[in-house]
Parts: structure tokens; sequence; C-alpha cells
């Protein structure tokens, strides 16, 4: 009994020490999203366009299915247009990013990826909250918060951890796979929005430093907060070791808060 627990244990380790990044293919898309999916079962930004007034009272379990469903259009979109990396025997962590200048938003991709689905499936609240304020504001805030350097920045749009996953450092190798290229290659800005304030500390070990907060839903019962943060271009020099911000640049202006926390 001893002998096997150890052993697990000890084959757990291994599994976890062979971990490596990796590029998720389109084959793939499918597993990349459930794992987004269950890491954000309990996030109010994933679900501010499903948990509305209008859903007919429906449980978030009720709306796992559409929830998963909007995940896989999302993931698809970032298969084609940016960058999908997972971690993992079973892609337990994922991170979705977007190289300077590309989106997933323009009309050949949503519909190569069957997103337009999504514009039939919420109900009438749900929509005005998606396209007209999970997108519109969104993208809005990162164009004004990165002012000049939104062409240059990477866009670290969603990750996730599976629950029984976390802790093993998945999410630092996902996101230092990326900056620490960047770094290396003379620098380049990153950004996120961070959904959660209990993130917000695990962010700026990364190097990320807060901007702002927005808020979606304002004026609704529950506005949801998220914090705008930015990474600002570092290099790291081989021989010194060192990681410098190659400051010399402007970011724009915080937005005014019309929402109190
Ligand atoms: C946030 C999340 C991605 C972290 O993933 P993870 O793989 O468990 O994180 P790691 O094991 O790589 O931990 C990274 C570091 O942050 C710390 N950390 C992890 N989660 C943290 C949290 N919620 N708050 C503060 N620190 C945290 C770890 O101690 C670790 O610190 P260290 O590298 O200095 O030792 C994961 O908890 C998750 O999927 N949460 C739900 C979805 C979510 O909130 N996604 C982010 C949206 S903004």
């Amino acid at each position: 009994m001893v002998t096997q627990t150890f052993t697990s244990l000890f084959s757990q380790k291994l599994a976890y020490s062979s971990d490596k990044v990796r590029i998720v293919g389109v084959d793939e898309y499918k597993q990349a999203a459930l794992t987004l999916a269950e890491a954000f079962y309990d996030d109010d930004v994933a679900f501010f366009f499903l948990d509305v007034p209008d859903n007919g009272g429906k449980t978030r379990e009720q709306l796992w299915p559409l929830h998963l469903e909007i995940l896989e259009y999302i993931v698809l979109a970032h298969i084609y247009n940016g960058l999908v990396l997972s971690i993992g025997e079973n892609h337990e962590g994922v991170a979705l990013w977007m190289p300077p200048g590309a989106n997933m938003d323009d009309w050949y991709t949503i519909f190569r990826t069957g997103m337009w689905r999504i514009y039939f499936k919420l109900t009438a609240e749900g929509r005005k909250r998606y396209f007209g304020e999970f997108m519109e504001k969104l993208h809005d805030t990162k164009v004004n918060a990165l002012g000049e350097l939104d062409n240059d920045a990477w866009y670290l749009v969603y990750i996730g951890v599976t629950p029984k996953a976390r802790g093993r450092g998945y999410s630092r190798k996902l996101i230092e796979h990326v900056t620490n290229k960047l770094d290396a290659d003379g620098g380049a800005p990153c950004y996120l929005e961070s959904s959660h304030i209990r993130n917000v500390p695990m962010y700026q070990r990364y190097g990320f430093i807060n901007h702002s907060r927005i808020h979606l839903g304002e004026g609704t019962k529950k506005p949801v907060p998220l914090d705008i943060m930015i990474r600002p271009a570092m290099r790291f020099t081989k021989s010194t070791g060192r990681r410098m911000s190659t400051v010399g640049y402007k970011l724009g202006a915080a937005p005014a808060a019309t929402t109190t926390a």
C-alpha cells in the first residue's frame, strides 16, 4: 500500500517535470476549450452575457453547453489568427495569445470558426452584452490603454488551468513561454484584462503593472470589474542576466472611473 502511494506520487512528479508548453493545433481545439470552460466556470466575465435576466433563470449548469461552445469558437479563432498554448498531459493549462495586429472579430474568422452562431444562441440581453459591451468595450479599452503601442502588443486573451492542476506552475510556464521569447528578442509590450482581483498579484510577479479598472454591466445590479494590466517591453541581456524595461513610450490615459468597486 505504502509503495503504491509512493509510486503514484513519484510518477505524478515525473509527469509534472516533463510538462512542456506546446502549440495547440486545430485537431485539439475542443480539448483546449474544455479546459478553459472548466477554469472559467465560476468566472463572472465569462458568464456576463450568459447569466442574463432574460435567460429564463438558467443555472450555470444549464448554461454550461453554451459556455463551452462559445469557448470552442474563441479557441479556434486563436488557433487560426493567434497562438494557443497548452501544458499538461491533457491540456490542463491553456493560454490564448493574440500577436500584434491580429484579432478574432473580422468577418472571415467569424464565419470560418462558426462564431456567427453565437448571435442566434444568446438572448436579446446576452447579444447586447456580448457584441455591444464585451467585444466593443474591451477593444476600445485596449486601444486607449496602449495608445501608440497597440500595434506592437501581445494580448493574453485567456489563461486557464483546470482546478485539479492548479499550483503546479502551469500559468507561469504558459506566460513566460511568450514573455521570455519577447524579452530575449528585444522586448514587446503585453496586455491583459484580469477578470478576478485575486489574479492581479500573480500577473504582477510576471512583470505586468496595473493600468486601470473598468466595469462591464455598469448600471446593472452586479457590475463586473476588470483590471487592465500592461507588461512594458523588457529586454533581457544574457551576459548580465538582467531584464530591463525599455521605457520611453507613452501609455494611453486610464478611462475615467464611473463605478466604484
Ligand atoms: C489563475 C490561474 C490561471 C493560475 O494558474 P496556476 O497554474 O495555478 O498558477 P501557477 O501554479 O503557475 O502559479 C503562478 C504563481 O502565482 C501564484 N498564484 C497562483 N494562483 C494565484 C492566485 N489566484 N493569486 C495569487 N497568486 C497566485 C503561485 O503561487 C505562483 O507563484 P510563484 O510562481 O511565485 O511561485 C488558475 O488559478 C485559473 O485557471 N483560475 C481560473 C481562471 C482564471 O481566473 N484565469 C485568469 C483570468 S484573468
